[in-house]
């Protein structure tokens, strides 16, 4: 008896949606293990409506491409609306999230419900990233950066150089 064929046909596209405000090493891990599960990763940067962000979104964009340098496969981009709107147009069938032990799962549980509301024919995965790099985020390493601590090895040296530029002017302690 011969199988039905597979469902799916073609290289698979997976986008990895967020706002990358800048890259991390947490990040990085979840692009890095995208890119061994599917032909192509696209890390695209969501343009919010209303908040500006820290860096720019082009800015973050050439980060993460500098970032991603050593993956053929992987490249930055950006969307303004639904995450699914932006998979369809790129032709992507997967959403790629990272899931930290703490704090991710409602969110992203409730996200991925509502993504596969909005397009059923897009699948969400979860990667679980290695257990170190789990309380690593955007916004802690700008609350360490701004306050002159170390947060080098968090992030990628073009990233690294990034804060340091974008934190110049405001370097004063005032203790009191
Ligand atoms: N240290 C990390 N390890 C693994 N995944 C992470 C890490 N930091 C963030 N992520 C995941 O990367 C994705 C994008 O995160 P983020 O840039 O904060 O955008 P968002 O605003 O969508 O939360 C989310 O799925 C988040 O859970
Ligand atoms: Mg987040």
């Amino acid at each position: 008896m011969s199988k039905p064929a597979p469902a799916r046909s073609g290289p698979t596209t997976a986008v990895y949606p967020g706002s990358f405000d800048p890259i991390t090493r947490g990040h990085l891990e979840i692009a890095e293990r995208a890119s061994r599960l599917f032909d192509r990763v696209i890390v695209a940067v969501g343009r919010h409506p209303t908040k500006a962000g820290f860096f720019s979104v082009a800015q973050r964009c050439e980060l993460i491409e500098e970032s991603l340098a050593h993956l053929a496969n992987a490249e930055a981009g950006s969307f303004d609306g639904l995450v699914v709107e932006y998979c369809r147009r790129r032709n992507a069938k997967i959403i790629v999230r990272g899931l930290r032990a703490v704090g991710d799962f409602e969110p992203e549980f409730q996200m991925g419900l509502a993504n596969r509301d909005l397009a059923p024919e897009i699948e969400t995965v979860f990667l679980i990233p290695r257990p170190e790099q789990q309380f690593v985020s955007s916004s802690l390493i700008r609350e360490i950066a701004g306050h002159g601590g170390q947060f080098e090895r968090y992030v990628t040296p073009s990233v690294a150089d990034a804060l340091h530029e974008r934190l110049k002017p405001k370097t004063r302690q005032t203790d009191a």
